[in-house]
This record gives C-alpha cells, sequence and structure tokens, in this order.
C-alpha cells in the first residue's frame, strides 16, 4: 500500500466549510490516475474473497470508489441518498455530522437477507454518517455489514470506531 502517494494528493482546506474543520478534499485524490487505481486495488485486496454482493455508497463523494471496487468484485452498487433524491419507496435515518444534521435513505427494495453489503464512504469523522448508514442497512437484515473509508481522521476523532458494533469490520486506508 502506496500511503504516501495517496497522501501527496489529499488537499486539506483549513476552516471550510466553517471555521475550526480542517476539510480534506479527496477530489484531488480521484483526479490523480495514480491514486484513484492505488485506492481502487486496495480496497479489492481487503475485499476479495469476502462475498460481497453489494456496495453501499454513501452520496456523494462515496459514489466514486463504490462504483470502481463493485466493477472488480462483481458486485451492485447501492445508492444510499440525501433526502428526495430517490424516486422510490425509502427507508430512512437522520444523523447529526461534524457540521450539522442531514438525512440518508436507500431504496425499500435495494437489499435483501442473502445480502453481503460493503458500506463505503471517502471519510470517517464524527461517524454520524456511517452510523446513520449502518442503522439504515440492518433493517434490510443482510448476511454480514462491511465498513469502509479511504480516510479516518483517528487523530481528531479517536472515538468513532467504539460507535459501531464489533460485528462490523471496519477497514480504511489511511
Ligand atoms: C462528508 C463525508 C462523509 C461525512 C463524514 O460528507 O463525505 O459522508 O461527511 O462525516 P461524519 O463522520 O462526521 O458523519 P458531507 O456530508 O459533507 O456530504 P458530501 O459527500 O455530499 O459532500
Ligand atoms: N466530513 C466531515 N468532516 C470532514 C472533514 N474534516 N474533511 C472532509 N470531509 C468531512
Amino acid at each position: 500500500m502506496n500511503n504516501q502517494l495517496l497522501l501527496d494528493n489529499l488537499r486539506c482546506i483549513p476552516d471550510w466549510p466553517i471555521d475550526g474543520v480542517n476539510f480534506r478534499d479527496v477530489t484531488t485524490l480521484f483526479k490523480s490516475p495514480e491514486a484513484l487505481k492505488e485506492i481502487a486495488d486496495e480496497m479489492c485486496d481487503f475485499y476479495t474473497n469476502k462475498g460481497i454482493t453489494k456496495i453501499v455508497g454513501i452520496e456523494s463523494r462515496g459514489f466514486v470508489m463504490s462504483s470502481a471496487v463493485a466493477v472488480k468484485l462483481g458486485a451492485g452498487i447501492v445508492l444510499c441518498r440525501k433526502p428526495g433524491k430517490l424516486p422510490c419507496k425509502t427507508v430512512q435515518e437522520s444523523y447529526a455530522k461534524e457540521y450539522g444534521i442531514d438525512t440518508i435513505e436507500i431504496h425499500e427494495d435495494a437489499i435483501n437477507e442473502n445480502d453481503v453489503i460493503l458500506l463505503h464512504d471517502d471519510l470517517l469523522a464524527t461517524g454520524g454518517t456511517m452510523l446513520a448508514a449502518c442503522n439504515l442497512v440492518k433493517k434490510f437484515h443482510p448476511k454480514k455489514i462491511y465498513c469502509n473509508f479511504i480516510i479516518e481522521l483517528n487523530s481528531e476523532f479517536p472515538k468513532s470506531r467504539e460507535l459501531f458494533d464489533k460485528d462490523i469490520e471496519i477497514t480504511s486506508l489511511l
């Protein structure tokens, strides 16, 4: 795993979108062909042979790698979206995040009990978003849930992993 390649391509913006937040901008990772490939390859290494049937990508920066990795793993993709974007009946969950309150939703027919789910987002900060996504996915009673992030801000939010049930396996690249 080439951590330095990813770190070299990650841009940080102090005090954005509000004072006190050091924003990790993954768009600079995504625009580098080498960094993009490194992320996709590393995620596939983590999850090959885990029987993943669907990757649930969290809007919006979670969609990017979900797509690339789903193709490589032979899995489908489920979009976990902000409210009002999905056309059919949804299941919802609300949560607090580092800078505000939000709601996410998934189509009610998107996941079934035979699925092995990989939830993916670009970044773990407070954990509010991913915890809400896990709680949402649990309502569908899949066989197993894995969680992955490109970046985990564990020096700023050291307790975020403790929010998750022990049977949910979590990995991150940085
Ligand atoms: C960001 C990020 C994660 C979430 C992490 O998304 O992409 O989804 O915040 O924060 P948390 O661990 O404190 O919940 P944002 O809400 O900014 O949405 P976006 O991806 O659509 O820009
Ligand atoms: N989402 C929540 N906190 C964030 C941060 N510090 N950088 C990028 N995305 C975020």
